[in-house]
């Protein structure tokens, strides 16, 4: 069992907040996924969870011991840094082992865990160079291999394939999640990119200034976000957060009610849940249309609100054409502005 729960973790820069009273539990062998905006606090709690840097306040366990007063080395965890932080007088190889040779794990089973890591990273050939020799992303994958060889119950990785293009980044991604499972590792894995919490997480813990802004399943977050914040966050492009005037029709185009008239509700809908027909429910202006292939980005006016619906194919609209909107109610969200809160029916899950 190597189960991590953060309890009220609060950490102060002077006056600056950068954590306030976080707390989750990762259960053992999930792979959780630590999201949020940039200065959100990611790195400074993955820091304070290995031991390198301490809390103002709160405690963190593992496995089922309390550890905040542990050295690092104690903790039982491996961690990948943000910035590789290699040594750079040691060759890759030398790299990788470092930790296994600290804790004097034999010959035989130290040259085993290199071969199968190097193997696995593709840095097979480079297990002479030094670190100055490699590319940025050469560093970040001998970087993943001094966390993989370590072979620790519990696994921080803090953005571990930033730097690599986009078809490594895909495969790593895979090669991540199977070895984690394999190796039934506990992670806790921070990015900023919500593709990646998205398909490679179990659990998503999305921080927002610091605090939990939700904790739950890819699917809890997608298609019940608690907050405006969250509705945004994940999904590409962002759901649309649609302001109503008091009589509940979309803010400016004196079209039909959508929900009881509460001038201080917004409603939210995703992009792919749009339907644009010829005549509907909402009569709309288009203003952008943005082919990708697979699918059509087409922006609309609806009173003085934006709206982006995502269509199949090409969709066969130009910028100017007047369109009508719908959507299943049933696929409707809605906020109160001002706290930027959930409160539709669903605010129970
Ligand atoms: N040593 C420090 N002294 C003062 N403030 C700090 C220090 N380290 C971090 N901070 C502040 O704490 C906040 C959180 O920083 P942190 O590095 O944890 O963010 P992050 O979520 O990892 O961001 P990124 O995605 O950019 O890596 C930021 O506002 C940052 O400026
Ligand atoms: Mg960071």
């Amino acid at each position: 069992m190597s189960e991590i729960f953060i309890d009220g973790i609060s950490r102060f820069w002077g006056p600056t907040r950068a954590l306030e009273k976080v707390t989750f539990r990762v259960e053992s062998g999930r792979f959780a996924v630590l999201l949020g905006p940039s200065g959100c606090g990611k790195s400074t709690l993955l820091r304070i969870i290995a031991g390198l840097d301490q809390a103002s306040d709160g405690r963190i366990h593992i496995a089922g011991s309390d550890v905040t007063d542990m050295p690092p080395a104690k903790r039982g965890i491996s961690m990948v840094f943000q910035s590789y932080a290699l040594f750079p007088h040691l060759t890759v190889a030398q790299n990788i082992c470092f930790g296994l040779e600290v804790r004097n794990v034999p010959t035989a089973e130290r040259k085993k865990r290199l071969d199968e890591a190097s193997e696995l990273l593709g840095l097979t050939a480079l297990l002479d160079r030094k670190p100055s020799q490699l590319s940025g992303g050469q560093q970040q994958r001998v970087a993943l291999g001094r966390a993989i060889v370590a072979h620790a119950p519990v696994c921080l990785m803090d953005e571990p394939l930033s730097n690599l293009d986009a078809q490594l980044r895909q495969e790593m991604r895979l090669e991540i999640r199977e070895l984690q499972r394999r190796l039934a590792i506990t992670m806790l894995y921070v990015t900023h990119d919500q593709v990646e919490a998205m398909t490679m997480a179990d659990q998503v813990i999305l921080l927002n200034g610091g605090r939990v802004e939700q904790d739950g399943t890819p699917d809890a977050l997608y298609g019940t976000p608690r907050t405006i914040f969250a509705a945004r966050f994940l999904g590409t492009p962002p759901m649309n957060v649609i302001n109503l005037s008091p009589e509940g029709a979309i803010e400016g185009s004196g079209g039909p009610p959508l929900a009881d008239g509460r001038g201080d509700h917004a409603i939210g809908i995703r992009p792919e849940d749009i339907r644009v027909t010829a005549a509907g429910r909402i009569g709309a202006r288009v203003e952008t249309v943005e082919y990708l292939g697979a699918d059509t980005l087409v922006g609309c006016r609806v009173g003085n609100q934006a709206v982006v619906a995502r269509l199949p194919g090409r969709a066969g609209f130009s910028a100017g054409d007047g369109v009508s909107l719908d959507w299943p109610a049933e696929r409707q969200h809605m906020f109160e502005r001002s706290t930027g809160q959930r409160i539709d029916a669903r605010n129970a899950t």
